[in-house]
């Protein structure tokens, strides 16, 4: 049976990594949801008006977010649009919390995330999914690891992107960035009881994969 995983954590705990290299092993699809929200951030600089409340609900609703599915590549499209590298900009990063704050923008997300996961044989990645997008979830993972580790990995993933920005300075907006995803409102970041606590904090990424794998069973 093709079963549903759903992986939370923090800013920079490895997520995308490990979900990606898991849903290959499994032969299931891999979601990024902080993509999407990342798209509608994209499509709001782009359109350059004032990132009001207002203005990122109007553009998100119009807008057509989608991951396609390219042999193993997945692309997040805006529109017509592929973003999918345009929208890991320290500009996107700094717009995407608040727009991931907004009700009617994680309504419409949300609801894009459920119709992809409803014939299972996916990994999907997130703050909310265990919580909120997929309670129903067959697997359920909150992968976290030390600040410290999730601003060195952040710097050397910018670093490879050509960005060199102080590490201190990644530390903080990640802090700030955790508070802000953790203390919203609308389905914040939370660990539900039932959800395995991974500390990756040291860990290499073939350890995480093989506990990953276990928990898949
Ligand atoms: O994982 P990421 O850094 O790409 O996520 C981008 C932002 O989107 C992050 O600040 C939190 C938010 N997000 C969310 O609120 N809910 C999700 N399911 C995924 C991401």
């Amino acid at each position: 049976m093709k079963k549903t995983v759903a992986i939370d954590g923090p800013a920079g705990a490895g997520k995308s990594t490990i979900a990606k290299l898991v849903a290959e092993k499994l032969g299931y699809i891999y979601i990024d949801t902080g993509a999407m929200y990342r798209a509608v951030a994209w499509k709001v600089l782009d359109v350059g008006v004032e990132p009001t409340d207002g203005n990122i609900v109007g553009i998100a609703e119009k807008l057509d977010v989608r991951l396609r599915f390219i042999g193993d590549a997945v692309r997040v499209f805006a529109d017509d649009t592929d973003v999918t590298d345009s929208i890991r900009t320290p500009q996107v990063t700094a717009l995407v919390s608040k727009v991931a704050q907004l009700g009617p923008v994680r309504a419409k997300m949300v609801e894009l995330q459920r119709k992809m996961a409803a014939d299972g044989g996916v990994v999907m990645d997130g703050r909310d999914i265990a919580s909120n997008v997929l309670p129903n979830a067959d697997v359920k993972i909150f992968l976290t690891a030390s600040i410290g580790e999730r601003a060195l990995r952040r710097w050397k993933e910018m670093k490879a992107k050509g960005y060199d920005e102080p590490i201190e300075k990644l530390e903080a907006e990640i802090a700030a960035r955790d508070k802000a995803d953790s203390e919203r409102e609308i389905s914040p970041l939370v660990r539900v009881p039932e959800a395995v606590l991974l500390d990756t904090t040291g860990m290499p990424i073939e350890r995480v994969v093989e506990k990953v794998m276990e928990l898949c069973g």
